[in-house]
């Protein structure tokens, strides 16, 4: 059997993580975070693709591609989780497993971050955990593709 992918997506800002309000994300880099993703996944037998954007379209053009040779979706939107219903649209049209991930828990922060559009279609969301939440979010993956 071939080795399945995983294509990781990051929303907009993401590219800033290790300068961008450390108190809030941390210290560690969106290279960092890959890393760990790129690990994790190794251990369950799967490949990472990674793409960050910061623009709404290119993140749904994302999707699209991932229908074609992606087994999963991890996906941290960014801002775009509280209202780019394009995204939601995106992901409803893939197959796979899709889970959402925040280095945050958006729950305990401002109201208008306690909304996700994407987490009506997500199968599961880890929110709280930083960096560690992409470890936690292939172990997820690797479960999900496991009993499909
Ligand atoms: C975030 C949470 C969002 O509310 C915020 O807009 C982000 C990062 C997180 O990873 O905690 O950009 O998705």
């Amino acid at each position: 059997m071939s080795t399945q992918t995983v294509m990781v997506l990051s929303g907009p800002n993401l590219n800033l993580l290790g300068e961008r309000e450390p108190e809030v994300y941390g210290a560690d880099t969106l290279e960092d975070h890959m890393e760990v993703a790129r690990r994790a996944a190794a251990t369950h037998g799967l490949d990472v693709e990674h793409m960050q954007s910061n623009h709404e379209g290119e993140l749904v053009d994302a999707i699209h591609a991932a229908r074609d040779d992606c087994a999963a979706i991890v996906i941290n939107p960014g801002a775009f989780t509280h209202y780019a219903w394009a995204i939601h649209d995106a992901l409803a049209a893939f197959e796979g497993p899709v889970i959402e991930v925040h280095l945050s828990n958006p729950a305990a922060r401002e109201p208008w971050r306690h909304t996700s559009v994407v987490a009506p279609v997500a199968a599961g969301t880890i929110a709280g955990f930083g960096g560690d939440g992409y470890r936690l979010a292939m172990d997820a993956v690797a479960a999900l593709l496991a009993s499909s």
